[in-house]
């Protein structure tokens, strides 16, 4: 455990610059000390600069199951390892110890056994924040099927394009979920997908909220009367190291969403070492992860990474705001909670409460809190610093991303010193690089460039499945031999990093990574619109918001302007999902477009931030006169 466990300031400094020297050997003797192998590796780590290909631990042999579970029965099998929080006040805790997490992991993965699933076939999970979200995630796991997880707040259409692209052969989904005071029909969701998915042979449907559903004989069936029947032994598959773990889809600037494909030991190791020490976790810490697993950030930072380190880990059902805006206190000061993580986009929703929601409620257990997904501006980090964690528990603001796995710039608490707004300094074994705009690297400190990594982690996508073609052009063609971030990020005077934001036509809204192009195509169905730009504008809650700029077809459109942004939303909501629909809709004649006809973003975004003094110029565009016409109704 020599340098698995950063303690200060100075040690961090030494094991960062062991392990820039020679990262291979950094992150094998993490790996040799701290996890279960069947078989050892052949090869540390591979990278085929042509092929875009990396391999780490290649010719080690494990189940990344035995390693969260297994593996801590004797020393902390009857310690809580999943502790769930239902969405109802009135619904008590349900405590899982890790041997009653092995005897369901187990069960469930003989299910799935049952209905014909093997290593390497896909399977979709659907469902909300309850325990068998994270079951199933182990079950596949356990037997190396590889599973591809779907938030639950996605539409049926966005479903059924992310079951097609991985040809999922089963889904795992519920009756429904309960979001605050509503509830959501899930199981609606999934069979109107699945009138588009020609792959899928199995539905196994969790029962959690009792409604009357229809089940398709020969496809759908309860789970929970398999799960009874199943033995609770289930020897794991022995996979390879670089077998893929899961798929997760996230957006890009242009086309379909990218099944960012992560493989099984790298990830492993790289999500259990950055748990450990970016939230300094102790034996007997209760550590919660506000996110939902249907991210990136409840893959790695509520299952696989705090089991591997035999934590206890929060999942939480509900919402910070049901049944009162305290919710979030409230959990803490109810299950003790020493480390705490959510977004900055939950902190300013709460922020604008009265602060009596959140002294009303012992928070003294705190001892790290975290924020991830976006940057936190200025007034929330202090916010949150100041009167949740008391200026006492560091706030760790961790910059990473679906594609890296694994946080990858962040402070180390008690370590590093931490500063508002600022991501601070590298993880071990992570080399950031800032570049200009003529491809160079900008070296030495008060630089300001696009965000590289320099040198292959173990926890990076390996591919976009099915599309390495598409996986090689956006992260490795713009600057040779280094990974690509589409963020923005300047370094201070003393070395320190400050993520800007995205360089690319990619908006994070409330933390959600939404790409333009997909929403300007599902408004672009509506018969009445010709054409529609999507840009981002600065928003007090949700970071960014979703401006949209809409010219009509010249048809004689009937429609009042407000019924169609009504229909647009609605256009929006069944393509894409509630969370991608528009703040704002402008109708206009037409929009600004350059001589070779694309349309200027750029312009649009500063319109919509109110900056109408910072156009640049605008005198070679193919229609000059539009931006003053805009500018004029802009809302
Ligand atoms: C994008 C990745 C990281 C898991 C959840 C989001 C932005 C993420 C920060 C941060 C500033 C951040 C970046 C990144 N981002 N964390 N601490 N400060 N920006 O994963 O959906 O793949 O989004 O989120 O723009 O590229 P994701």
């Amino acid at each position: 455990m020599s340098n698995y466990h950063i303690k200060n300031l100075e040690e961090y400094f030494q094991v960062y610059r062991k392990s820039v020297r020679n990262p291979t050997h950094f992150w094998e003797e993490i790996a040799e000390e701290n996890f279960l192998w069947r078989k050892s590796w052949d090869s540390v780590m591979t990278w085929d600069k042509a092929k875009s290909k990396v391999t780490w631990f290649e010719g080690a042999q494990l189940n990344i199951t035995e390693n969260c579970i297994d593996r801590h029965l004797i020393s902390k099998g009857n310690q809580t390892a999943i502790l769930f929080e239902p969405n109802s006040t009135d619904e008590p805790a349900q405590h899982i110890t890790y041997h009653q997490l092995h005897e369901r992991v187990n069960q469930m993965a003989n299910v799935l056994k049952a209905k014909g699933v093997q290593k390497g076939d896909r399977v979709c999970i659907y469902l909300p924040m309850i325990p068998e979200l994270a079951i199933a995630l182990l079950a596949c796991a356990r037997i190396g099927a590889i599973h591809s997880v779907v938030f639950a707040g996605f539409s049926s259409t966005a479903l059924a394009s992310r079951i097609n692209d991985s040809d999922c052969k089963l889904v795992i989904t519920s009756d429904g979920s309960y979001r605050g005071s509503k509830t959501i029909d899930l199981k609606g969701i999934v069979d109107e997908a699945l009138s588009n998915c020609a792959c899928v042979e199995k539905v196994l449907v969790v029962k959690r909220i009792h409604t009357e559903i229809p089940m398709q004989a020969g496809r759908d069936e309860w789970i929970q009367p398999l799960l009874d029947e199943a033995s609770m032994v289930c020897a794991p598959t022995i996979m390879e190291a670089e077998d893929p773990l899961f798929i997760l889809y996230t957006s890009g600037s242009t086309g379909k969403p990218k099944g960012m494909v992560h493989t099984t030991a790298g990830y492993m190791v790289n999500s259990a070492y950055t748990f450990k020490n970016v939230f300094q976790y102790r034996n007997n810490d209760v550590y919660w992860c506000t996110a939902d697993i249907g991210w990136i950030t409840g893959h790695s930072y509520i299952v696989y990474g705090p089991l591997a380190n035999g934590a206890t880990t929060i999942m939480f059902e509900g919402v910070p705001t049901y049944p009162d805006c305290g919710r979030f206190w409230e959990i803490i000061a109810k299950h003790k909670v020493t480390q705490f993580y959510t977004a900055p986009t939950a902190i300013r929703a709460l922020a604008k409460e009265s602060l009596d929601m959140v002294n009303k409620h012992d928070l003294s257990s705190l001892k790290v809190i975290g924020s991830v997904g976006e940057p936190i501006n200025e007034e929330a980090w202090h916010w949150y610093n100041d009167n949740i964690g008391k200026g006492k528990s560091p706030l760790v603001d961790t910059w990473w991303q679906t594609e890296t796995g694994a946080i990858m710039i962040s402070p180390i608490p008690f370590a590093t010193p931490t500063i508002p707004t600022y991501a601070t300094l590298p993880l071990p074994g992570i080399q950031p690089a800032l570049m200009g705009d003529n491809e160079d690297e900008l070296i030495g400190n008060q630089v300001e460039g696009k965000l590289c990594i320099k040198h292959p982690w173990p926890s990076m996508a390996r591919t976009i499945w099915n599309n390495h073609k598409r996986y090689q052009e956006t992260y490795f063609s713009a600057y040779k031999d280094m990974y690509f971030t589409g963020d923005g990020a300047l370094r201070n005077s003393v070395g320190f990093y400050r993520i800007t934001g995205r360089v690319d036509d990619v908006i994070i809204v409330s933390g959600h990574n939404l790409g333009t192009a997909p929403i300007e195509d599902a408004i672009n169905e509506h018969p009445a619109i010709a054409e529609s730009a999507i840009v981002g504008f600065p928003h007090d809650i949700k970071g960014s918001a979703l401006y949209g700029y809409i010219s009509l077809k010249n048809t004689g459109e009937s429609r009042s302007h407000e019924n169609l942004k009504i229909e647009i939303n609605q256009l929006i909501t069944e393509r894409i999902g509630p969370i991608a629909k528009l703040d704002k809709i402008q109708f206009t004649e037409a929009l600004p477009k350059t001589r070779s006809g694309k349309i200027m973003r750029r312009i649009l975004r500063k319109i919509a931030a109110g900056e109408f003094d910072q156009l640049g110029d605008i005198s070679t565009l193919l229609n000059p006169e539009v931006v003053k016409s805009i500018i004029k109704n802009v809302v």
